[in-house]
């Protein structure tokens, strides 16, 4: 049974969409990879991130030093579509009470911040900690959304397209309920 379409929302000169993909295909200026605070790869999006762009996108996170959860930090692409990839590290769940919630909101805000200081005109998220962060998806999409939707009204770049990149429909109906919770703008 198809699902019903997806929603868009727009903001200002900005269309936010949701997708069912692969993240490594996506022909985007940036695509946000969700990593760990090594920056040395690992499995899910991240591990399936490095065998598309190639080993040199792991030489170019080498002198980056890791990254701080909530934080994240910008390489080339290297063999992706994607010009860029925003690593992302977002909080591993620990039961809600541990500041997770904050610190996932941080990463959409900073990688939103490396998008506009490279001028970028179109990026895509995976679903940062609800793998095996396990970050609850249901309480994840509402953060991701609403992040993303504030900080695009608050400071409008050069982004005319935001993708929620989702690996499953179950991922897509939880982010897809987050946009029929945006206030019309
Ligand atoms: N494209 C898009 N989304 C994907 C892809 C892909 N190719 N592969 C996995 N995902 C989705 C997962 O289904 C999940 O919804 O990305 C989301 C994040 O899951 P994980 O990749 O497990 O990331 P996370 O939960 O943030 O855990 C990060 O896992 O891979 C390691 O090095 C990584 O240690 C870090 C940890």
């Amino acid at each position: 049974m198809p699902s019903s379409p997806l929603p868009t929302a727009v903001i200002g000169g900005t269309t936010l969409e949701i997708l069912v993909a692969d993240i490594t295909t996506l022909r985007v200026d940036a695509i946000v990879n969700a990593a760990n605070r090594t920056l040395l790869g690992g499995g899910g999006v991240d591990g399936a991130i490095h065998r598309a762009a190639g080993p040199e996108l792991l030489e170019a996170c080498r002198p980056l030093g890791g990254c701080d959860t909530g934080s994240a930090k910008i390489t080339e692409g290297f063999r992706l579509p994607a010009k860029f990839v925003i690593h992302a590290v977002g909080p591993v769940w620990r039961g809600g009470t541990a500041g997770e919630e904050a610190a996932l909101a941080s990463c959409y805000e900073t990688s939103l911040t490396l998008a506009r200081e490279k001028n970028l005109v179109s990026i895509a998220f995976s679903a940062i900690s609800t793998g095996v962060y396990g970050f609850p998806p249901e309480r994840a999409a509402p953060i991701a959304v609403g992040t993303v939707a504030e900080e695009i009204e608050k400071k409008p770049g050069s982004l005319a397209r935001v993708v929620f990149c989702c690996f499953s429909e179950a991922s897509a109906a939880h982010h897809a309920a987050a946009f029929s919770s945006l206030a019309p703008r």
